[in-house]
């Protein structure tokens, strides 16, 4: 370790002449634990998001009693404690609704308790992230482990991603090209563990941020959730946090600017989900960093997509970790990174990847044989996102890069649920469908809306792809020709709110332009007629949500959750 040791915070609670020191020891006893138990030792909170209704962390409680093994070989004392925990499948509307509460949750549990370093259990979408911004606003040595991603899907032989094939299946449905019966077995093939989804979706990115930021293990990301070395990671997670509690190595210090340029290079190199710019921006945030979405852009222009998992590529998270996983790819990548960032080993970011070989070439392609030499994620702008709009050009088909089309709008989710399976739909495959209110005021929450349905008598003729703009997330796993994150949004007065059938929009993703035909003028009175506040609350935490919710380009972070430094 290179940080100089500091005097524990549990003290506090401990060594105190009132009465409540003396209880704390009692209620200790109550569990079984005497005095030599925990005196003089550092006490490791296990942050735990594990529930029965978020099959991905349903295996972390087992996970944890690997965590504290670590934790007492190592000579501190385990205490597990639960979070919030945010299910994809179960949650509604969506999870991210509630990612801001769930790292409240962890920032208060970590700060009102006597813990003097943590170890951070996820694995979900927002689990990480969450975990990574109550970390940072906590502000104690933290380790984070996630629950690792599922094992691959197959279905007659063919291997699946979850849930890249379960959304292209569901096209192929609806086309008519598989059967109910087909749909029915798949739905056995695909999801075949515990742990994330094994695409690179946003679980598998966020793990892959946390190594970047140096806030995991090397190699913590892509060990399959029930391979025995994910115990091992764990184990030695817990023996890791015992020595940094002993340090001033907090994720102050670790997550700094150059840490998250690390991040955002790591995320195009693996074409990675559009959620991570979201999440990076608003866990920076909580260290008073602010990253603008050019600095995504111009960091994409320089970065090489390398690594060949789905949705963009071929392959899944379990071929990553055989082909040697992040350290593999942060070593390929190693001249466009920052080396000297510290990192929870204690050392630094060169130190942990030094030497880490890549074994399986098609996976992980080589800087001289890219998958593309740009990155992953492009931002653009124009007079339909003054502030922003996100595409993964990785995920998206190359004819429709530059596009011209004709807008068929609807108003809505409902809406476009209502009608986008309409004979009678006046739409073409040229068309561009755009779908408002959808972002984080208007939804509420900026739901995964933005993979919008290709119509079905467009599906009939053949084409599978389409341009698709919102002001919605999309999921990491999903994959097409879909413009997300249109900011301001529609509910927020943006500019989405102003478009009408039959406009024309053009993308030029290489131009980075995302434009609607009108004039400055017909926009600005469009706007004042058309746009919609979003849904009211009188009551309770989506009241507090829609006062203080930030738009996409500030990481819809709550305003009074970003560091003061900021405000
Ligand atoms: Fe949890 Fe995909 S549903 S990571």
């Amino acid at each position: 370790m290179s940080s100089s040791p500091v005097s524990k915070r549990s003290k506090e609670w401990f060594e105190t002449p009132e009465l409540y020191g003396w209880l704390r020891r009692a209620a200790f006893k109550a569990e079984g634990f005497d005095e030599p138990s925990y005196e003089g030792k550092p006490i490791i909170g296990i942050c735990n998001t594990w529930s029965e209704l978020t099959h991905c962390n349903s295996h972390l409680r087992d996970l944890a009693e690997s965590v504290k093994i670590g934790v007492w070989q190592a000579g501190g004392f385990p205490m597990e404690f639960p979070v919030m925990s945010l299910g994809e499948y179960n949650m509604k509307p969506t999870t991210m609704l509630y990612r801001n509460l769930l790292s409240m949750d962890v920032e208060e549990s970590i700060t009102a308790n006597p813990i003097d370093g943590v170890v951070l259990l996820g694995g979900c979408d927002k689990t990480t992230p969450a975990l990574l911004m109550g970390a940072a606003s906590a502000d104690i040595p933290s380790i984070l482990v996630t629950g690792g991603p599922q094992l691959k899907g197959n279905w007659k032989g063919e291997e699946l991603g979850s849930c890249t094939d379960c959304r292209r299946y569901e096209v192929e449905l609806r086309a008519g090209t598989i059967t109910e019966d087909d749909w029915a077995e798949l739905q056995s093939c695909i999801v075949r563990s515990n742990g994330h989804c094994m695409t690179m979706g946003t679980a598998s990115t966020m793990a892959t941020i946390g190594e970047a930021l140096g806030m995991a293990l090397p190699g913590n990301a892509a060990i399959p959730a029930v391979d025995s070395r994910r115990k091992q990671m764990a184990e030695a997670a817990g023996r890791q946090i015992v020595a940094l509690s002993q340090t001033d190595l907090k994720p102050s210090k670790l997550m700094t600017q150059s840490a998250f340029e690390n991040a955002i290079r790591c995320v195009h190199a693996i074409g990675g989900s559009t959620n991570a710019i979201i999440h990076l921006i608003a866990i920076a945030g909580r260290v008073g960093i602010n990253l603008p979405l050019e600095l995504f852009d111009e960091l994409s222009k320089t970065t090489p997509f390398l690594l060949n998992l789905k949705p963009s590529g071929q392959y899944l998270m379990e071929d990553f970790y055989y082909a040697g996983g992040v350290p593999a790819l942060m070593n390929r990548i190693s001249h466009l990174l920052d080396l000297s960032n510290v990192t929870v080993t204690g050392k630094t970011l060169g130190e942990n990847i030094s030497g880490q070989q890549a074994h399986l070439p098609d996976v992980i392609r080589t800087v001289d044989d890219p998958l593309d030499p740009e990155g992953g994620l492009a931002v653009l702008y124009g007079n339909l996102a003054p502030t922003g709009a996100i595409i993964k050009p990785t995920a998206a088909s190359p004819d429709l890069m530059v596009h011209t089309g004709r807008a068929v709008v609807f108003n809505d989710h409902d809406d476009l649920y209502a009608r986008i399976d309409d004979p009678d739909l006046d739409v073409t495959p040229d068309d561009v469908l755009v779908m408002k209110n959808g972002g984080p005021i208007g939804a509420p929450g900026m739901p995964e809306w933005g993979f919008l349905p290709i119509p079905k008598k467009i599906l009939a003729t053949g084409v599978r792809d389409m341009v698709r703009i919102s002001d919605a997330r999309m999921s990491g796993t999903a994959f097409g020709t879909v413009v997300v994150h249109a900011s301001p949004e529609s509910a927020n007065g943006g500019p989405l709110s102003a478009v009408e059938d039959g406009d024309q929009i053009t993308l030029d993703v290489p131009n980075r332009r995302l434009s609607l035909d009108i004039s400055e003028s017909e926009m600005d009175a469009r706007i004042k007629s058309n746009y919609e506040n979003g849904p009211e609350f009188q009551r309770g935490f989506k009241w507090l949500h829609a006062r203080h919710i930030t738009q996409a380009d500030k990481g819809c972070d709550f305003d009074f959750l970003r560091s003061e430094a900021l405000q």
